[in-house]
């Protein structure tokens, strides 16, 4: 989740850019960069590390002039932030700059095939070698050429001294967009539409594997076979601000969206040995405690589930404000894994720290490279992309998807899966950005019912099993967004206690993933509302019939195996507190009293 600009025109690029690439700091502000082409043809690089402010300071001191050039805004994935690894990267002969956003799977191998030493520790990199490599003098025709060997998500920006008068970009399961405007006689390329939204409402949108050139005298796309495609100009209705949630009223709800790009993103980083413990390792595990605070501990009550399940490993999630100041026994061959969406949460570091001091071994799984925790251990990263809005959405999931990836890893290593086994188990986590974009869906059918509940102010979220882990996320995103007490309970528990707050005016939302708890889960609709209690129930496809009959709204995910399907759960339940806080007037993305990252122990 980088941001991409390119600018082609008659006046000087670099403040275009800049202006360009402080719109898109939404999408990642770890370091950023530009290539200008200057009068003589010849590119100039000006890149620097942190913030967008830092890159403008160097230009102070080092003008890029020139009327053509790409910037980028770098969220690191491969390599971590640094001037080395800021875009544009060249190629060997520093002719053709370029910038990128997503992931290039196969970078290894292409670095390995081309022969190339490369300086950065970045994949895209190697996009600059391999089109050096391929240059036949047409850089819109070596693009695609050097498409049939890239693998994974990207949109692409590139520059080339020998082609001055052109843009050149490229997409593959990436966003990009391009923009002209005959009064001006100007060019623009961008990863989001915000970027060009000053200087054109209308857009023409790149399909997956097509190539695109961006002149003074306008813009032209070939796909694939490289014949010409003629898209229509989409028009931007929305004002600027807007804009920069690309739409949506809310990074909240935009970021909720994003999710199916998120899974399929950090599905992508498995590869190779992409888990840092040998088979040896491994096989010794003889128990793993995933500490974490929040939504990233309701991650690790899940990623505790799956190990126990899939694995076979002894596991147990732990608040880390409370494990820091506990003393447990630590076992032989026992390993310690950090969870957190910031990497930074002083509660978790302080933890994954006592553990290190303790002679564990540790990892921890996060959604910033370079950041706290990732300095202090090896970092599994999930690949969420910034997330703006104070609750976390897009990196639970990702954070869910990860522990999954590592159970299934493990399992297999430890011989307690078999292959055919695990191979499922992929093919099942394959499926899920389909099925995720599908689940979306449900935000209509969710709004209408949230419409309907008046003056409810509590709600008891209940699960059984995996969806228990569920129904306290849930809970924790009601509370956090919409300010309404919410209070999660395994399904179980309800008898011992918490059934005698049933009553007419509550709300009971039940999680109900795992076929072979669905007949107790329905024992307990039946219970609650015999109490006067309203029922929301969250099924699968396969569950609804059954499920439908017991409660007031019943919320349908397309069915999935039993650890896919209650990601898929998650994403009805983030609905439902976002559409409660929207009805509620709540400040959505920065709601009361918190923060994006709790860096301090009290505050
Ligand atoms: C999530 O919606 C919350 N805002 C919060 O619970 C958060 O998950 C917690 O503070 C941990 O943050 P981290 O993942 O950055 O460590």
């Amino acid at each position: 989740m980088c941001g991409i600009v390119g600018f082609i025109g008659q006046r000087q690029a670099a403040p275009v850019l800049m202006e360009g690439l402080e719109k898109l700091s939404y999408r990642g502000y770890d370091s950023a960069g530009i290539a200008v082409l200057d009068e003589r043809g010849k590119l100039l690089i000006r890149k620097e590390e942190g913030r967008i402010e830092n890159l403008r300071s160097v230009l102070v001191k080092k003008p890029a002039n020139g009327c053509a050039g790409i910037g980028h805004t770098r969220w690191a994935t491969h390599g971590k932030p640094s001037r080395l690894n800021a875009h544009p990267h060249t190629d060997e002969k520093g002719r053709i700059a370029v910038v990128h956003n997503g992931i290039i799977e196969n970078h290894e191998d292409i670095r390995r095939k081309l022969g190339v030493s490369c300086i950065s520790q970045t994949d895209t990199e190697v996009i600059a070698h391999l089109l050096g490599a391929l240059y036949d003098g047409d850089m819109q025709h070596t693009l695609l050429r050097a498409m049939k060997e890239l693998k994974g998500s990207y949109a692409l920006a590139v520059l080339c001294e020998t082609e001055p008068e052109k843009l050149f970009c490229a997409r593959q399961q990436s966003p990009l967009v391009m923009g002209f405007s005959a009064d001006s006689g100007e060019g623009h390329i961008a990863s989001d539409i915000p970027a060009l939204i000053r200087h054109t409402r209308d857009v023409l949108i790149l399909h997956d594997g097509e190539a695109g050139v961006v002149t003074r005298e306008g813009m032209r796309v070939v796909n694939a076979d490289g014949a010409a495609c003629h898209h229509p100009l989409f028009h931007v209705g929305w004002d600027e601000a807007s804009a920069e949630k690309g739409g949506f009223a809310h990074f909240m709800l935009k970021e909720i969206h994003e999710q199916p790009q998120a899974l399929r993103d950090t599905f992508a980083c498995r590869k190779g040995d992409w888990l840092p413990i040998s088979k040896q390792e491994a096989q010794d595990m003889q128990m793993v405690t995933l500490a974490a605070c929040g939504t990233a501990y309701h991650a690790a009550l899940y990623g505790a589930y799956v190990l126990e399940k899939l694995a076979r490993i002894r596991a147990r999630a732990e608040i880390a404000s409370e494990y820091r100041y506990r003393d447990v026994p630590v076992s032989e061959n026992e390993w310690f894994v950090a969870v957190s969406q910031s990497g930074e949460t002083a509660d978790t570091l302080a933890a994954l720290q006592k553990a290190k001091a303790m002679g564990m071994r540790t990892l921890a799984v996060c959604n910033v490279v370079g950041s706290g925790m990732a300095r202090e251990t090896q970092a599994l990263c999930t690949h969420a992309g910034p997330e703006m809005a104070v609750a976390s959405t897009k990196a639970y999931l990702t954070q869910v998807q990860m522990f999954l990836m590592m159970a299934i890893t493990l399992g297999g290593m430890r011989g307690v899966i078999s292959p055919a086994e695990a191979e499922e188990r992929w093919r099942q986590m394959s499926l899920l950005p389909e099925l995720a974009t599908r689940t979306l869906q449900t935000h209509a059918q969710i709004e209408r019912f949230v419409s309907r509940l008046q003056g409810c102010e509590h709600v008891f979220f209940i699960g059984r099993g995996l969806d228990y882990a569920l129904a306290m996320e849930g809970a924790l995103k009601l509370k956090e967004v919409s300010y309404v007490f919410s209070e999660a309970y395994a399904a179980g528990e309800m008898k011992h206690g918490p059934i005698a707050l049933l009553e007419k005016g509550r709300l009971v939302a039940a999680c109900i993933t795992q076929e072979k708890l669905a007949d107790k889960m329905i024992s307990n609709l039946q219970e609650a509302r015999a109490r006067g209690a309203q029922v929301l129930a969250v099924c699968t496809e396969g569950l609804a019939e059954r499920v439908r009959p017991h409660a007031d709204e019943c919320v349908v995910i397309p069915d999935a195996d039993e650890y896919t399907a209650p990601m898929l759960a998650a994403i009805p339940l983030q609905l439902f507190a976002y559409s409660m806080a929207v009805a509620r007037g709540c400040d959505v993305d920065k709601p009361r009293n918190l923060a994006k990252s709790v860096t301090v122990e009290e505050w």
